[in-house]
């Protein structure tokens, strides 16, 4: 069974799924488009290093394995609708919901919860809505609140080595066969934010038109890279 997002196909082989990473590139709720060349492989290769150093630190993924250029082996999970954001710092939507001024600290790792539906923009919902709605269970909820929170907090750390700054970060979970909740998709610069003294390594580049988004991106696997051989 195959299924192609906006910027992955997803294709299942019995135990296993390959995830392709596509060249492609969207923003606003895919409004905004582009082919950007080579960006598929820098994205599943920051994933693929990403996810490696989760597991060193006993976080589950659904990485198995990296086929270059631009392909991940990965366990089969039935994901959850649910783009689950945890911001460490105000900036993108919360600001302009809820005012204040980009990169102002928050005082403790805040979640939220969106579902995923591109015409109705994404809509944000909490646990009781998960519920009401049937898309996770409130234990399933917590669940990843849980783990969104310690992933985030690890790769926080991660990039502090090289003093680059996580503002905010989006996962998709699933379920494995045993009903584990497994962190899913992808880690790249297409769903965080990260920035160094002020300067963008992240898909803001693209959204707001300030330049080369794969200059960035390729200098984020780089980094990545040189951080994970230390
Ligand atoms: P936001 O401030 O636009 O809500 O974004 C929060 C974080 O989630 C940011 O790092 C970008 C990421 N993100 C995605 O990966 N996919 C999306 O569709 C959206 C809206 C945000
Ligand atoms: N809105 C998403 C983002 O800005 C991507 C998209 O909708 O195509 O990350």
């Amino acid at each position: 069974m195959n299924y192609e997002g906006k910027t992955k196909i997803v294709k299942v082989t019995g135990d296993y799924a390959l995830l392709e990473f596509k060249d492609d590139i969207t923003a606003g709720d895919g409004l905004k488009h582009d082919v950007l060349t080579g960006k598929g492989s820098i994205c599943a290769e920051t994933t693929a290093i990403l996810m490696k150093y989760l597991s060193e630190k006993d976080i589950k993924t659904h990485l198995v394995e990296y086929i270059p250029p631009r392909t991940l082996k990965v366990i089969p999970l039935k994901m959850f609708p649910l783009e689950v954001v945890v911001r460490l710092k105000k900036a993108g939507s919360f600001v302009r919901r809820y005012g204040g001024a980009e990169g102002e600290d928050l005082p403790v790792p805040l979640v939220e919860f969106f579902i995923k539906d591109d015409e109705r923009h994404d809509p944000m919902v909490c646990v009781d809505h998960l519920e009401i709605l049937g898309i996770a269970t409130r234990e399933q909820a917590e669940k990843m609140k849980e783990a969104a929170v310690k992933i985030t907090l690890a790769l926080k750390e991660f990039f502090e080595r090289a003093n680059f700054e996580l503002w905010d970060i989006k996962y998709e979970f699933g379920l494995d066969k045993d009903g584990n909740v497994v962190l899913g998709d992808e880690i790249s610069p297409d769903t965080f934010r990260l920035r160094k003294k002020g300067e963008i390594f992240d898909k803001d580049v693209y959204r707001r038109d300030l330049g080369d988004p794969l200059k960035k991106y390729r200098e984020v696997l780089e980094l990545c890279r040189s951080l994970n051989s230390q």
